[in-house]
This record gives C-alpha cells, structure tokens and sequence, in this order.
C-alpha cells in the first residue's frame, strides 16, 4: 500500500507545477531517482540546513522538460544516473557551471566534469555474475571477456543499453577503436544467446545454467540479495567478481548531480550539492542506493563490502563518455545485438 501510495504521489508531483513562493528557503530537485531513495537524503538536508527540498520525480524526460520551461523553469537541481544522460542533459543544454571549491576539494577529478557541468556523488561498478557451480577462478579482465575459452557462456543485456555503452566506450577509451571493435566481436562470439533482458535477468540465466558469466551493476546482485525474495536464488547461485582492465581497474559509472541552467535557488542549489558530496550524505545515499561513496573513507554497505576491494579504473568518466558514440556504432557495426 504504502508503495502505491508513493507512486501515486510521485506521479501526482509529476504532474503538478512546482509551488516555487511558499517557502522562503527553498530548492528544487528534478529527480530520475525514485522519491523512496531520495527522500529520507532531502529530509535529512532540510533537518540540517532549514532549506525545504521540492521534488519533481519522473522516469524520464526531465531535461526535455528543463529545456521547455526555459529561463522560466523552477529546476535548480539534475539529479540522474549514468554518465550516459548525465551527457545527454549537458548536450540539452540544461546545466551550467558547477563552479563550487567544495566540490573540487571533495570530489576527485575523474569523477567530475573538466567543465565544471556535473559531478559525481556515488558509483555502481559493471561487473561480473559468476556461477558459484560452474567458474572457479576469482579474478577475471574485462579483455578476456573475448577469449574463445568463454564460447557459448556469457549473458548480457543489449548492447546498447547506456550501461553497456558505457562499458564499451571505456574499453575504446583504453584500447582505441580497433581493438575495441576486435573485443566486441570475441564477446559476442562467447555470448549464449542473444542479449536480453536486463541485468537481474542475466543473473536469472546465470542461476538457470544457461550462461557461466553475466555481465551487471553491483546494486542489482545487492537488490537481489536482500530485497527481492523471489530473485534472491538468482544472486545466491552467483558470485560477484570485480573485472579489472588489464593495467587499470573495474569499468565504474556515476549517479551525478547538474545545476539547472537559470536555477532560481542557486545558492541552496549549491549548498545542497555540496552537502551531498558530505560524509553524512554519502553515507545515507550509497547504503540505501547500494552504491559505491565518491569519496573514500566513508563505510560500503556491508554486501557492496563482500564483493571484494574495489579498485576503480582510472580513466576519466569525461574521456569515456566522449567514446559513446564510438562504441553505439560498434556495437551496431559487429551485429552485437543480432
Ligand atoms: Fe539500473
């Protein structure tokens, strides 16, 4: 009930206009993340700062919706996930300069735009779902993803879901174009069927034997685990390995914060992205997203914890999400979704 009741009002608050003149401190949040996730965060910076929280939530279309309402929009604060439409609602044209000491400080570079546009505030790592049954080995590289040693035995999602992209334009970061394209064509010659579903499904498969190796984010196996009764078998049959890139680290992606073009509280819009990058925002978001701190020293989750010490790869988010583009033709180019 109480569920549906959320969703009722988060479709209701979707709908609404904004009251932008009730509250004499205020901002507001366009949100791609569900209002359960997000709530108790805004709560917890309203307790702090006395700034009430307004948010807009919605599954997709913000930035549209950013850009329609033009210099009129009463949006202060992008919140999303994935560097994928972090990108996209920095090409819309919806953002403006960060430009906060604070953030610079907090937030390590490779996870901020050079330009000042958006900046991380937790990560989620694409990783592997091994079978506990069937693979032994405890450390895998994303490149031997591609050795003919794995034929028949992996499942992915399509190939150009943004998570995906992400992936492989990380890969084409490291490697360049022709090797990445090398590397796609051997992991599509190892999947055991067509790519599907998304990443709880590929733990499905993977617990079902269709497949030994699923590729996914580290907060679905978590999700499964201890939320979801029904897939818990699917994460219990599987065990997540952190791949490295040879020479480099786990492929990680962002949720991101971006301040609204003519946000219309911009100092509390900055104070609330600065707040997030704080040690007691960390804390709350990553535990209950089941994500990954950006910044160190603050506690995983203690099943985020169990899948081993995660060393992120260094490249820059900047550098691979200028490699989108490359790696979506790629993926069209070698048939990977065929
Ligand atoms: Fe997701």
């Amino acid at each position: 009930m109480i569920a549906i009741r959320a969703a009722a009002l988060a479709v209701a608050a979707a709908l609404l206009p904004l009251q932008t003149a009730a509250a004499a401190e205020q901002v507001n949040v366009y949100t791609y993340r569900e209002s359960k996730l997000v709530q108790p965060l805004f709560d917890a910076f309203t307790k702090d700062t006395g700034i009430a929280v307004n948010v807009i939530s919605a599954s997709s279309g913000l930035e549209q919706r950013i850009k329609a309402e033009g210099a009129g929009s009463p949006a202060d604060v992008l919140l999303t996930v994935d560097i994928g439409r972090i990108d996209d609602a920095v090409a819309a044209g919806v953002s403006q300069p960060i430009n906060s000491p604070v953030i610079d400080e907090i937030v390590p570079p490779q996870y901020r735009d050079p330009d000042g546009h958006w900046a991380g505030i937790s990560m989620r790592a694409r990783v592997i779902y091994a079978s506990k049954d069937r693979v032994k080995q405890q450390a895998i590289t994303y490149e031997e993803l591609a050795d003919p040693k794995w034929k028949g035995k992996i499942c992915i999602r399509s190939g150009q879901h943004i998570y995906n992209n992400a992936l492989f334009a990380a890969y084409a970061a490291h490697h360049g174009e022709a090797k990445a394209e090398q590397w796609l064509r051997g992991l599509k010659a190892n999947l055991a069927q067509k790519p599907s579903g998304g990443d709880r499904e590929t733990a499905r498969d993977v617990a079902a034997g269709k497949c030994d190796l699923g590729i996914g984010n580290t907060y679905y196996w978590a999700l499964m685990m201890n939320g979801d009764p029904d897939k818990k078998p699917w994460a219990e049959a599987t065990r997540v390995i952190l791949p490295t890139f040879e020479g480099g680290g786990t492929h990680v992606n962002l949720s991101g914060v971006l301040l609204a073009k003519h946000a219309p509280n911009k100092a509390n819009a900055l104070k609330l992205i600065e707040w997030l990058a704080g040690d007691k925002a960390q804390q709350i978001y990553a535990d209950a997203n089941y994500e990954y701190p950006i910044r160190p020293g603050v506690a995983l989750n203690p099943t985020i914890a169990s899948y081993g010490r995660l060393t992120a790869d260094p490249m820059p988010i900047a550098k691979i999400a200028a490699q989108r583009k490359t790696a979506s033709t790629l993926v069209d180019k070698v048939g990977f979704d065929n």
